[in-house]
């Protein structure tokens, strides 16, 4: 079976196509990719209607290039998946409409796909992936979530962030250094150059006996610290970065393990884009490896958003039968959408 997958819920437009057979992994065949973040740089974050319009721009010519990278033609295509939600609605509604529109001249199936779904299972595309049950770390520009996976559909949420998320918390921390967006990247860049105990901030709910996270108040705490330093910020600025990474790093390891034990499961998967971090890589690898837990991790491409794990998780939920592809064309999309509403029964 070959599913086409479109991504279009933020800045990046992603489109990919995906082969499964049986009971076997599914295969990535081809993927593109065209982020916007340099149109976007030049408000300091992300612009929701030139999103939608951009993503109409692209998402064809995507497609194009994807079918020819693999060699097929529309007419081999069997399902034609896209992201249903969580993101931004209008263009949420580009990728809709647009698979609903080549399903229905193709005369094939549409399945509407959950972002986070794409991003939690997105290690699959790896050449070595994970088997169930595991716990999972999704940290995305939008959420931040410890969950037990058992299989496809079956998400049970053990904790999450109570305000901001992982990345948020990143973007922000880098947007008030003056770093341009989205400021995850820089600010890790940054960190790599500066001493990470130079400021003691705040590690909130570090020791709080659950496995929520919250990050508002390290945002804050890194705005009064920038605030004090003043003229000073600009010469200590990869201090604070590397400090508050660590302190966003160090609530993330260790409520991850405080969720390994809780389980009491050994495998661990990191999705989303935080998950290209390579402190909190480094990090997990070594607490990881000192309880003999492997870990899991999308390769760095395939950690921010993209069209290859829109097709992944298509293709796995037809596979597992938790999800139907159908020809009704009749789309809507869900700019909110918790994960756990996926239950498969
Ligand atoms: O998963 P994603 O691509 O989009 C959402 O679904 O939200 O995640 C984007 C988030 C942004 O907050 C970005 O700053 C962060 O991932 N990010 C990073 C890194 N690369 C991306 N944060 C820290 N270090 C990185 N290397
Ligand atoms: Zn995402």
């Amino acid at each position: 079976m070959l599913v086409l997958g479109i991504e279009s819920s933020c800045d990046e437009t992603g489109v990919a196509l995906v082969e499964s057979h049986g009971r076997a992994t599914p295969v990535l065949r081809a993927h593109a990719l065209h982020s916007q973040i340099v149109m976007h740089q030049a408000y300091g974050g992300v612009v929701p209607e030139l999103a939608s319009r951009d993503h109409i721009r692209r998402v064809l010519p995507l497609a194009q290039t994807v079918l020819h990278e693999a060699g097929r033609s529309l007419a081999e295509i069997d399902v034609v998946a896209y992201t249903r939600g969580p993101g931004l609605a209008g263009a949420l509604l580009v990728g809709a409409g647009v698979a609903c529109a080549l399903g229905a001249a193709l005369g094939k199936p549409v399945l509407g796909v959950h972002h986070l779904e794409g991003h939690l299972l997105s290690p699959f595309l790896s050449a070595d992936p994970p088997s169930f049950p595991f716990v999972a770390l999704l940290v995305s520009g939008g959420h931040t979530q410890l969950m037990r996976v058992d299989g496809v559909g079956r998400y049970e949420i053990l904790g999450e962030t109570i305000d901001d998320a992982a990345g948020e918390a990143f973007d922000k921390s880098a947007k008030l250094m003056g770093l341009p967006y989205p400021g995850g990247p820089w600010l890790a860049k940054l960190a790599q150059q500066g001493d990470a105990a130079a400021f003691k901030l705040p590690r909130p709910l570090l020791h709080s006996g659950d496995l929520d996270f919250s990050f508002a108040g390290l945002k804050t705490a890194v705005l009064t610290q920038a605030r004090k330093l003043g003229d000073q910020l600009e010469a200590r600025k990869a201090d604070l970065a590397a400090s508050t990474q660590a302190a966003i790093v160090e609530v993330l390891l260790k409520k991850s393990m405080s969720a390994l034990d809780v389980t009491g499961l050994n495998r661990l998967v990191v999705a989303g884009g935080v998950g290209a971090n390579r402190d909190l890589r480094a990090q997990l690898d070594t607490a990881c490896a000192r309880r003999g837990v492997r870990v899991h991790y999308p390769e760095l491409h395939l950690c921010t958003d993209n069209g290859a794990m829109i097709a992944m998780a298509a293709a796995m939920r037809l596979q597992a039968g938790v999800a139907q592809a159908d020809a009704r064309y009749a789309f809507d999309v869900k700019p909110r959408w918790p994960l756990d509403a996926l239950q498969a029964a």
